[in-house]
């Protein structure tokens, strides 16, 4: 299984923040954005990821991440010269896929909950056609949006949708089989000039072949879209730590806690941060 985050878009909608920086590096409590959706891809056991974003913005999360061997995991990058829609990740990353399947997740999707891990192992193991993630939210209308039948089947699909026909936001989290690439590289483009993910997973609804995985209430699906849902994934990330004394999505833990890399070059690791609280989380934890 290969992994593709893509941390693109112009991020208009929180603008001025995004004037200069990229949307997927603004702070979300203590952490840039981007580390929640590479943690869920880790978590997934994943390890070979394709990092996508603009020409401009690139460069610093290369800044930020490098190869990824410090977290044992192998990190490329590739440039999407212009926002194309979240589809068009698939086409770029085709070579970086080979002939694997794939776990899609947008670089400004936080998701946090009990037995995560775990879920997406069992869930990643077998991917024939696409595997959906579901999530129940006030305002579906921004969103993509599923309608489930009374036997849990997934019966159709719409993006922000007026009138939604339920409440179950797709998230931006999918996995693939390896015949996503043909399907992506078919789309027809939107009326808005770009390839919508949401025709990728009605093809694979049209062949009946999209799995939807419903998150459930006990789980947490944070925006990033707007600068009040920004502030309450902060507080969401702040009030857990701090009450837990855990840290969400530290990726040297998850490294190391995934048998990514060995408690020395965790240990190694933290030595390094051994000045800032980061650092010192991470050395409590090995020791
Ligand atoms: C995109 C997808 C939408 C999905 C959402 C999840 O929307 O098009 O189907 O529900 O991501 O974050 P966007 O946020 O790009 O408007």
């Amino acid at each position: 299984m290969k992994g593709i985050l893509l941390a693109g878009g112009s991020g208009t909608r929180l603008y001025p923040l995004t004037q200069a920086v990229s949307k997927q590096l603004l702070p979300v409590y203590n952490k840039p954005m981007v580390y929640y959706p590479l943690s869920v891809l880790m978590l997934g056991g994943i390890r070979d990821i394709l990092l996508i974003s603009s020409p401009r913005h690139l460069p610093l999360f290369h800044t930020l991440f490098g190869d990824g061997s410090h977290l044992g995991i192998s990190l490329s990058y590739a440039e999407q010269p212009h926002p194309g829609g979240i589809a068009q990740a698939l086409t770029i990353g085709a070579d970086h896929m080979g002939a694997d399947p794939v776990t899609l997740v947008l670089g400004d999707n936080i998701f946090h909950g009990p037995g995560f891990s775990h879920l997406l192992r069992s869930r990643l193991s077998q991917v024939d056609g696409a595997v959906l993630f579901g999530y129940e939210v006030s305002d579906p209308r921004r969103y993509g949006v599923g309608e489930v039948a009374a036997d849990g089947r997934l019966v159709s699909i719409e993006e922000k949708p007026a009138e939604p026909r339920s409440s179950l936001a797709l998230t931006g989290l999918y996995a693939y089989s390896n015949d996503v690439i043909d399907i992506a590289k078919n789309l027809r483009p939107s009326p808005r000039g770009e390839l919508e993910i949401t025709d990728v997973n009605r093809a694979y609804l049209e062949q009946g072949r999209a799995q939807l995985v419903n998150l459930g209430r006990g789980f947490a699906w944070l925006d990033t879209g707007t600068h009040d849902s920004l502030l309450q994934a902060a507080h969401y990330v702040q009030v857990l730590e701090q009450r837990q004394g855990v840290r969400i999505a530290c990726l040297e833990e998850i490294a190391y806690r995934m048998g990514f890399i060995t408690a020395d070059q965790c240990r190694e690791l933290a030595y390094g941060l051994r000045h800032t609280s980061y650092g010192q989380y991470l050395l409590d934890i090995i020791e």
